[in-house]
C-alpha cells in the first residue's frame, strides 16, 4: 500500500513519522507532499519519507491519501488534486469541520474517511474518532484504523454528527484539561508556591490520577468517593465545585464545542470555510 500525506505541518508530520516508524507499511511506500520550501527541507532532513514538492509525482501513485492541511486551504488543494485522483483511491481527511460531502464533491471521489484526532497524537497518545462514506469497505476501514492507531487510539463512529460530538469531548478536550491545570497552578502560586513547584504538583497529580483511573474499571465517581472522606479536605473542595455547578458548566463547554463543530461543517458545505 502506498500512502501519501498532504501537508507536512504539526499533524501531517506527526502522522507521517508515526506511520514510518510503525509496522503499518510492510509493503509500499510513505510519501509526503508540502508546498513550502522550508517545510520540505525539514521533511527531507528526517530521512524517513519520500518527500515530494509536486502533486503530479506522488498523488497518482497513492492508494491512501491523508489530507492534513488547514481547512482554509482545502478548496484550493482539492481543486488542484481533482484532475489527478481516481475512484480506487481512499482519502482520509483530518481537517476540522470539513465534511465528507464537501470532500467527495471537491475531489469527485467516493471513498472518504473523516477523522478527528487530538493534540496528544504528537506524543503517541492521541484519541482519534473517525467515520467513513459507504463506499469504504470493511477491509479498508480495518486498514485505516491501524493507520490512525499509529498515533494513539481510535474509535469508529456511525455518523458525522458523532464526529462533531467527539470534537467536543476528545478533539477539544486537551484544552479543557489544560484549563483545569492552569486554574490549579494559579491556585498553587497564590498559595505561595514557586511556578516550577506548582507545575510539578499539578502535572504529577494529573498523570497519577489518569494512571490510577486506567488501572481499574472504577468510575471517576468511585474514585472521588475513595479520595473524599466526610468532613475532610477533598470533600470541602468537591462540595465547593458542586455548589458552583462546575460539572454542568464543563458539560456546557463541551456542548459549545460540539455546536461550533456543527456550524463549521455547515460552513464547509457552503464553501465558507474561514477558520484555521
Ligand atoms: N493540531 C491539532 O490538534 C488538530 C486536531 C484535529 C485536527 N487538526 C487538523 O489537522 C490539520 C492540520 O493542522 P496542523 O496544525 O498540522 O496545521 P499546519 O501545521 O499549518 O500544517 C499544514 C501544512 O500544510 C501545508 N499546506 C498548506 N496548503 C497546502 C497545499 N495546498 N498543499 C500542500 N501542503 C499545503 C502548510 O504549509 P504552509 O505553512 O506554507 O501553509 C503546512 O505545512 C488541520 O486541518 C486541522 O484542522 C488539527
Amino acid at each position: 500500500m502506498n500512502v501519501l500525506v498532504i501537508g507536512g505541518g504539526n499533524m501531517g508530520m506527526t502522522y507521517a513519522a508515526a506511520i514510518a516508524t510503525s509496522n503499518f507499511l510492510t509493503d509500499g511506500s510513505l510519501m509526503i507532499f508540502d508546498k513550502s520550501e522550508e517545510k520540505l527541507n525539514e521533511l527531507r532532513s528526517k530521512g524517513l519519507f519520500d518527500v515530494h514538492d509536486q502533486l503530479a509525482t506522488c498523488l497518482p501513485k497513492a492508494d491512501v491519501v491523508l489530507i492534513a492541511v488547514k481547512p482554509v486551504h482545502a478548496p484550493g488543494l482539492m481543486a488542484e488534486m481533482k484532475p489527478m485522483v481516481s475512484d480506487e483511491q481512499l482519502f482520509v481527511s483530518i481537517m476540522a469541520g470539513v465534511t465528507i460531502k464537501t470532500i467527495r464533491k471537491g475531489l469527485g471521489v467516493g471513498k472518504v474517511v473523516r477523522a478527528m484526532p487530538n493534540l496528544p497524537a504528537l506524543v503517541g497518545l492521541g484519541m482519534t474518532s473517525f467515520t467513513a462514506s459507504e463506499q469504504v469497505s470493511r477491509l479498508e476501514l480495518a486498514a485505516i484504523e491501524r493507520l490512525l492507531d499509529t498515533t494513539g487510539r481510535s474509535i469508529m463512529l456511525p455518523s458525522e454528527s458523532k464526529i462533531d460530538a467527539s470534537t467536543g469531548i476528545s478533539g477539544s478536550g486537551p484544552a479543557y484539561i489544560f484549563y483545569f491545570m492552569q486554574a490549579l497552578m494559579d491556585a498553587a502560586t497564590k498559595m505561595g508556591f514557586l511556578e516550577a513547584d506548582a507545575r510539578l504538583l499539578v502535572s504529577q497529580t494529573f498523570a497519577g490520577a489518569v494512571e490510577l483511573f486506567n488501572s481499574s474499571a472504577l468510575s471517576p465517581e468511585d474514585w472521588m468517593a475513595k479520595v473524599a472522606s466526610k468532613g475532610g479536605t477533598t470533600r470541602a473542595a468537591l462540595d465547593s465545585m458542586d455548589g458552583n455547578n462546575v460539572n454542568a458548566l464543563i458539560q456546557e463547554a463541551a456542548y459549545a464545542a460540539f455546536r461550533r463543530a456543527e456550524e463549521l461543517g455547515k460552513q464547509s458545505e457552503g464553501k465558507e470555510v474561514s477558520h484555521a
